[in-house]
């Protein structure tokens, strides 16, 4: 039996891509292995969205330098799409190179790898396909991902996607829902669809659904509780995506919708196709629904030619959605993407202070926020179990972690997966705490 071992970077859209790699490789005869020192075959699946992580995976051939003789080396994902034939000089030891827009060339262009070849790529972005795999191996038994539209046709002026995953192209909804269907039937109750910009969404099928309508379609299926999405564009987010969650509690009261800057001007350097105004008015649409819909975001620091004005716009931003938590991240610096000429860098120390102040400022908001769910009794679905505290992790429809005791004789094979009512009794920045009632 011939052993691989995978390691994964990135967004969840790598996270499922490595499912999908995962249940090609174990129809192949392959058996995945905890550590890569037992494998024959390692793969990296890599994120080049800042610089740090697309160090990572250099860091982590280094370490194979010498010592990774008998093993096959393979690069996925975004670090492979990005440097191509590069990475076979910069570590020898690599032999096959692949970025996501080839995966569904896997088998071909594994069997030149098994066959020896020391030099095999699949690094075309030229491709109408999606990865669409019957193979798929998911870890977790109750939720479960499908990538509904891959690649990304926005070009963000500091946002190396579009080059590392292609264009954009959409699943058929036939097949979406058919798999939403099976999955059901299996015995999931959770789907997250994923995509770069999920609610660009468009149907090749017949059918010709929207992002909207598939999410209601998605929402009418027996057996399924719950159905998420990420990531939204504030360009493409129309209100029939609000109303559909309005009219649907199995469609989850959580959105995230990455606004970037606060700053019109910073919004426009970026090539967003939004405005401040245009993205608040999709947040009042939200705010407006009888479902208290929870609001998440990205946002950028440090961004070329950000004044200090810039960013108390993006400050003030915070002030007036109260997101319940974000994603920040100090600028960084990627290869081909335009914002590379753009003049007035900001200084490295520069952008750590402004992500200081924001991250403060949001902690501030989201223990506010947070405190009153306090009495407050919320489903939640069992996700694990916390050793150290004793307590069982849950997740609302909210998207947040609600920890909470559940009396004992309580196992994980009676819990895991469950839906539950949990009483809120007390709030942290990032978490609530309670206890199970009956
Ligand atoms: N497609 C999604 C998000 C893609 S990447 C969207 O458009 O919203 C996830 C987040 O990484 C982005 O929202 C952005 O906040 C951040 N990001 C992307 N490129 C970056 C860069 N060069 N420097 C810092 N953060 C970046
Ligand atoms: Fe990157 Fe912009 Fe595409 Fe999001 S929409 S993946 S930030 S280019
Ligand atoms: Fe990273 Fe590629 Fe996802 S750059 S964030 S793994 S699309």
């Amino acid at each position: 039996m011939r052993k691989f071992y995978i390691e994964t970077f990135g967004c969840q859209m790598n996270v499922h891509d490595s499912e999908k790699v995962i249940g090609t490789l174990a129809a192949r005869g392959y058996d995945q292995v905890e550590s890569a020192d037992d494998a024959d075959l390692v793969l990296y699946n890599t994120c080049s969205i800042r610089d740090k992580a697309e160090q990572k995976v250099f860091n982590r051939l280094q370490e194979f330098k010498r010592n990774g003789r008998g093993r096959t080396f393979g690069v996925l994902g975004c670090v492979a799409q990005q440097e191509g034939e590069k990475i076979f000089e910069r570590a020898p030891h690599v032999s096959f190179v692949c970025g996501s827009a080839s995966y569904n060339l896997l088998p071909q262009l594994l069997d030149k790898v098994e066959a020896g070849d020391r030099r095999v790529t699949g690094l075309s972005l030229d491709t109408e396909d999606t990865f669409d795999t019957p193979m798929t191996r998911r870890d977790n038994p109750h939720r479960a991902y499908i990538t509904i539209i891959e690649g990304c046709d926005k070009s963000c002026a500091y946002c190396v996607v579009p080059f590392t995953r292609g264009p954009e192209r959409s699943s058929a909804s036939t097949t979406v829902l058919r798999e939403v269907r099976e999955l059901a039937d299996r015995g999931y109750t959770e789907i997250q669809f994923l995509g770069q910009n999920v609610n660009s969404y468009r149907d090749p099928s017949p059918a010709g659904l929207n992002f909207a309508q598939l999410l209601r379609e998605a929402g009418r299926t027996p057996g399924i509780r719950r159905v998420r999405f990420t990531t939204s564009h504030p360009r493409d987010f129309g209100k029939d995506i609000v109303d559909a969650i309005s009219e649907n509690p199995v469609l989850c009261n959580q959105v995230h919708l990455p606004v970037q800057s606060g700053s019109s001007l910073m919004l426009a350097s970026m090539q967003r196709q939004y405005t401040r105004d245009e993205y608040m008015r999709r947040i009042e649409w939200m705010k407006n629904s009888p479902r208290n819909i929870a609001l998440s975001t990205d946002i950028i620091v440090g961004f070329p030619g950000e004044t200090l004005e810039d960013f108390e716009h993006t400050l003030s931003l915070l002030d007036e959605v109260e997101f319940d938590s974000i994603f920040s991240f100090k600028y960084s610096p990627r290869p081909n993407t335009p914002a590379l000429k753009l003049e007035e860098q900001i200084p490295e120390d520069e952008k750590g202070r402004r992500l200081t102040i924001l991250q403060e400022k949001q902690r501030a908001i989201q223990l506010r926020r947070n405190a009153d769910y306090i009495g407050v009794v919320q489903e939640v679905m069992v996700e694990g179990y916390n050793k150290a505290t004793g307590q069982w992790i849950g997740r609302t429809s909210q998207n947040k972690t609600l920890n909470f005791a559940a009396g004992s004789g309580e196992t994980a094979e009676n819990m895991l997966g469950r839906y539950m009512d949990v009483q809120v009794l007390r709030a942290g920045p990032n978490s609530l705490v309670g206890e199970r009632v009956n």
